[in-house]
């Protein structure tokens, strides 16, 4: 052939026709990277990887290659059976740069669906040009005692011309990086100790080149006496936990396996976010837990995506994923305090006039709850409404009166839920003080309905006759009272009855013995629409029973007599007090006999001596019934036994004259 041949150069040219061939939704296999230029020796060897097709199919199917060659059966078509790649190797080669200068070579992929893709290849070739190195070599390593740096492989290729080669390595799987390959020498050596290296087997694809054309050889690395990653064994997929759950709750023990011995395995876990990584622990003994003080909230987070590892100081296990569910409890409602307050006057029962303002939520979507009493502190005596708590009220007739019922209760008011998911009525709780205030409802009463009161000769001005008792039992100013009185008797200012409810005498008596003077007495109360109790006072002046006085003098002069020096001096007194009298009498008899009638024998009924008892002055002006000022009065303060009065005997019974 002509000089211009001299180089026998073999292009092989890939015209990548793209047919899609579709039957029914199938899409054909598609080549990619394409077109690309081959320089091959004229003298190569037979399997020497010229190309690794990039070929894949859109529908995921698996498909076949094979070539076609237009002229001889230098080539073959082959998966490789590590890395499940399409590659085209030499076959036996004979090449002649100038019998053969070129070759067409078609290659078609067919999925299941019997569908193809083809493209076609072009060679043109120069003579005499080959890169030899061993072909398919095989390398086993220990890799518990293999360092870094340590050359596992030399590629020593020799070129034909003698040109200065180039070194290129592709590693399957791209991801392992215990490999490495000097460009120039070719000599492939271990980037860090083998024990660190988990894939067994590793293809190392060797591309040597002079600039002209390239020659890649395969070169499998396998390893013994590997390090065994550390696994986590019993780890589910999922797990359900309920949201309830206490903080420091254990969820779930993780177990690992490692064959290797004296492995120290740590385990560890992370998840997306820090937040929700804070809510978990995990010990060294793989015990994950809900963190202290951490809770659950379906309403929140209704899962978490946990990712556990496990490593032995030489390599990481894992991730292992738990997708940790929460479970939405039923939760129960409550209130938003702790204590409530209320007020109300006493009621009848079925009246409801306290509207408390209950505020309850409850977290589960869709819940519903009902109001109660708690049964307790004489609660069934008060209704709730159930379905809204917004209005409280009275179940029996509340009388505060008398502490029949107290005025201030404190109850415990629940909610009840529906139930929610898990059909477990849950049940929150809150207090409320109801304060029941008085109403006026109870008339003073006299403790009688009339009275008799006595007045006698030795009563004066500002004495106190006597005392009306009178109950209210109402509670506060419900309860105070005061008197009041009206008379039509003759002679009514005599006596006064005054607002304490006590009986006086206003003034002198100046009328007769027998005597009676009648009053209709009042006690209002000072409750808004104030009550009015009623009574009959009747007070009589009466002769005090003169037995009552001698007995009294009788007594006195017992004790007088019982001395003989009294005697003695009363004798010598009477007798000079009778020679007296008889001398007046005789200048009476006298005087008056002589010049007027002698009527001074005239009877009287009145005393002659009222000053028996002390005269008494009050303290304060007595003022008449008429005039009575409000002064609040209650029973429980009666005013202090009278110290001016002294009370006279009869027959040795205290005299009942005016008091009660
Ligand atoms: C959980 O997280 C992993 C990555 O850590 C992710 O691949 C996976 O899809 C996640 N699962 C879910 C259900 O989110
Ligand atoms: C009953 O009343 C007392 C105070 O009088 C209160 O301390 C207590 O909590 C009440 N009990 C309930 C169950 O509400």
């Amino acid at each position: 052939m002509a000089t211009s041949f001299n180089t026998v150069v073999i292009s092989v040219f890939f015209l990548v026709t793209c047919i899609f061939v579709r039957f029914s939704h199938s899409v054909a296999p598609i080549f990619t990277g394409l077109p690309i230029t081959l320089n091959v020796g004229e003298n190569e060897n037979t399997n020497r990887i010229l190309y690794t097709l990039t070929v894949t199919d859109p529908d995921g199917d698996s498909f076949t290659c094979s070539a076609t060659i237009d002229t001889g059966s230098f080539f073959q078509i082959i998966r490789d059976p590590e890395t499940a790649e399409w590659k085209l190797l030499t076959k036996s080669p004979s090449f002649n740069a100038n019998t053969a200068p070129s070759y067409t070579i078609t290659v078609t992929c067919t999925d299941l669906h019997r569908q193809r893709e083809s493209f076609i290849l072009i060679c043109a070739c120069t003579p005499t040009e080959c890169i030899y190195f061993t072909s398919q070599a095989t390398v086993s390593k220990n890799a518990l005692n293999t360092g870094s740096g340590i050359q596992i492989f030399d590629v020593n290729a020799v070129d034909d011309s003698g040109d200065v080669l180039t070194y290129y390595m592709t590693v399957s799987p791209s991801t392992v990086t215990s490999f490495q390959i000097d460009a120039s020498t070719g000599i492939v050596t271990t980037t860090r100790e083998l024990k660190y290296e988990t894939q067994s087997t590793t293809t190392l694809l060797i591309r040597a080149t002079d600039g002209k054309i390239y020659v890649t050889e395969k070169l499998v690395v396998t390893l013994t006496n590997m390090n065994t990653v550390p696994t986590i064994t019993n780890l589910p997929a999922t797990k359900t936990v309920s949201e309830s759950i206490a903080g420091g709750t254990t969820l779930f023990t993780l177990s690992t396996y490692d064959p290797d011995s004296g492995a120290t395995k740590t385990m560890a876990f992370s998840l997306a976010s820090a937040a929700s990584a804070s809510h978990f622990t995990l010990d060294s003994n793989g015990i994950f837990k809900l963190a202290t003080g951490k809770s659950l909230d379906y309403e929140t987070t209704t899962f978490y995506n946990v990712s556990f590892t496990v490593n032995d100081g030489m390599a990481t296990g894992g991730p292992y994923i738990l997708l940790l569910y929460v479970e939405n409890d039923n939760e129960p409602c409550s209130f938003d305090r702790t204590m409530y307050y209320a007020s109300t006057s006493e009621g009848a029962a079925g009246s409801a006039s306290m509207s408390p303002g209950f505020i309850v939520s409850d977290p589960d979507a869709g819940a519903t709850w009902t109001y109660h009493l708690y049964n307790a502190n004489n609660s069934d005596r008060f209704t709730i409404n159930s379905s809204t708590g917004s209005t409280m009220g009275f179940a029996v007739n509340y009388d505060i009166d008398n502490n029949v019922m107290p005025s201030k209760v404190i109850l415990t008011v629940l909610c009840k839920d529906n139930g929610g998911s898990t059909g477990v009525i849950k049940t929150g709780s809150t207090q409320i003080t109801i304060t029941i205030t008085d109403v006026n409802d109870n008339t003073p009463t006299f403790s009688a309905s009339s009275y008799t009161i006595y007045a006698d000769q030795y009563d004066s001005p500002g004495s106190v006759l006597g005392s009306l008792t009178v109950t209210d039992i109402d509670s506060g100013s419900n309860a105070l009272y005061t008197c009041t009185a009206t008379s039509t008797s003759a002679n009514f200012a005599t006596y006064s009855i005054n607002s304490d409810c006590s009986i006086y005498l206003a003034k002198t008596i100046s009328f007769d013995y027998g005597t009676t003077v009648t009053y209709i007495a009042k006690a209002v109360d000072q409750g808004t629409a104030s009550l009015t109790g009623t009574t009959t006072v009747n007070i009589v002046y009466r002769l005090s029973g003169t037995t009552t006085v001698t007995t009294t003098t009788t007594t006195t002069q017992y004790t007088f007599f019982s001395r003989a020096e009294n005697i003695a001096v009363f004798s010598l007194l009477l007798i000079t007090a009778l020679a007296l009298i008889a001398v007046l009498l005789y200048i009476c008899v006298q005087w008056c006999c002589g010049s007027r009638a002698c009527d001074w024998f005239r009877p009287t009924n009145r005393p002659t001596s009222p000053t028996k008892v002390k005269p008494y002055t009050p303290e304060t002006p007595v003022t008449p019934a008429e005039s009575i000022t409000s002064i609040a009065y209650k029973e429980e303060n009666l005013p202090p036994s009278q110290p001016y009065r002294s009370i006279r005997y009869h027959n040795g019974i205290p005299a009942l004259n005016g008091w009660l």
